[in-house]
């Protein structure tokens, strides 16, 4: 089966990119054909300044490296490296309904954040779609917030196929339920757009004071509390060994236990947790040329599977192979 997902270089990679998505991408790579790649085309809708992007770019590189991505037998690569998907967008776009993308919740959510929304980010799901689409990809690991975004890609996919004939793939979305949403320092999704990160490299004294910083209720040290409604149990949740985990919950229920006894306990579990990743991440640092060229690698072997998408797709809707590359007009 032909696994695909993106992650875009908007900052750097935090806990909730970790147990909501790359997690599932390395677990996924050992069985099936792993497609991933570094969404750089949908960081430039929120217009970064152009240093950051190229330094998310190619943290998200070494970071993926570090945490076990095997480029020879997964493909990684960065999205603006395949022309192919590009173009696909535009063929995506002319069978994709103005309201299936009004709908979309995460473009309205940008808007009522206050951003000035571009003509990209509204069109953002559609080269989402296309970038799933050009693979033929069956199943896509995301966290729980693209999943409408998945929906999209099969609406689009579906109304291709129905016009021109069965093209596409219909690919299927994997979202890991028990991972649910990550909660921030401050109780919304962690997201880098909402600077209440922990990230997955962080130097580790920063790491404990972010995690002392976590927002919890004020309910008083001898107090019974609700595990079910902490953010601190809820990374926990992430990191504890069952039995440690039900130890803390009983803990919680009973009353007596502080909240920053808890936090201590869980920036000492995310530390150990990341540590052995560490090292790689700085031998990969000191080695660019080699992350250059497993990107380089990585391009080529993905624009060949893309390339033989297009020309299937431009046969289909009736452009044909493109001029220059071995067609003509008349076909
Ligand atoms: P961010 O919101 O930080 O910009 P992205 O949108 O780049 O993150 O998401 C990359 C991947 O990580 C996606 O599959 C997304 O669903 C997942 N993800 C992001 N934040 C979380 C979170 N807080 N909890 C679970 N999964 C998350
Ligand atoms: N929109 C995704 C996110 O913010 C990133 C992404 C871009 C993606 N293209 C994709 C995810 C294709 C899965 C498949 O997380």
């Amino acid at each position: 089966m032909r696994v695909l997902s993106g992650i875009q270089p908007s900052g750097r990679l935090h806990i909730g990119n970790f147990f909501g998505a790359i997690r599932q991408h390395l677990q996924l790579q050992a069985e099936h054909e792993g497609y991933y790649f570094i969404a750089d085309y949908h960081a430039l809708t929120s217009n970064p300044d152009p240093k950051d992007l190229a330094r998310f770019t190619l943290d998200v590189a070494i970071d993926y490296l570090a945490l076990g991505l095997d480029p020879a037998k997964t493909v990684f690569w960065r999205q603006s490296d395949v022309p192919e998907v590009t173009e696909l967008t535009w063929i995506l776009s002319c069978v994709t309904p103005m309201g299936l993308l009004h709908r979309c919740v995460s473009y309205k959510d940008k808007v009522a954040q206050g951003l000035s929304p571009n003509h990209g980010l509204f069109a953002y799901p559609v080269l989402q779609a296309a970038d799933i689409l050009a693979f033929k990809s069956h199943l896509v690991p995301v966290g729980a917030d693209q999943k409408q975004h998945i929906e999209v890609t099969r609406d689009i996919a579906q109304r291709f196929n129905q016009r021109y004939g069965e093209v596409f793939v219909i690919p299927q979305e994997y979202i890991l339920e028990s991972v649910a949403v990550v909660p921030g320092l401050d109780g919304r999704k962690m997201s880098k757009s909402y600077n209440n990160t922990i990230e997955i490299f962080e130097p580790e004294d920063s790491c404990r004071a972010n995690v002392m910083r976590i927002v919890t209720d004020s309910t008083p040290v001898e107090a019974p509390k609700d595990p079910q409604r902490c953010n601190v149990f809820a990374l926990l949740r992430l990191v504890a060994e069952p039995a440690e985990l039900a130890e803390w919950e009983a803990r919680y229920r009973q009353g007596g236990v502080g909240y920053s006894q808890a936090k201590k306990r869980l920036a000492e579990l995310l530390i150990e947790y990341f540590r052995p990743y560490r090292r790689r991440r700085a031998e990969l640092e000191a080695n660019l040329d080699y992350v250059q060229q497993v990107l380089r690698d990585g391009a080529a072997r993905a624009r060949q599977v893309a390339a033989q998408t297009l020309l299937e797709v431009r046969q289909t809707v009736g452009l044909g192979p493109r001029n220059g590359s071995g067609g003509n007009i008349s076909g």
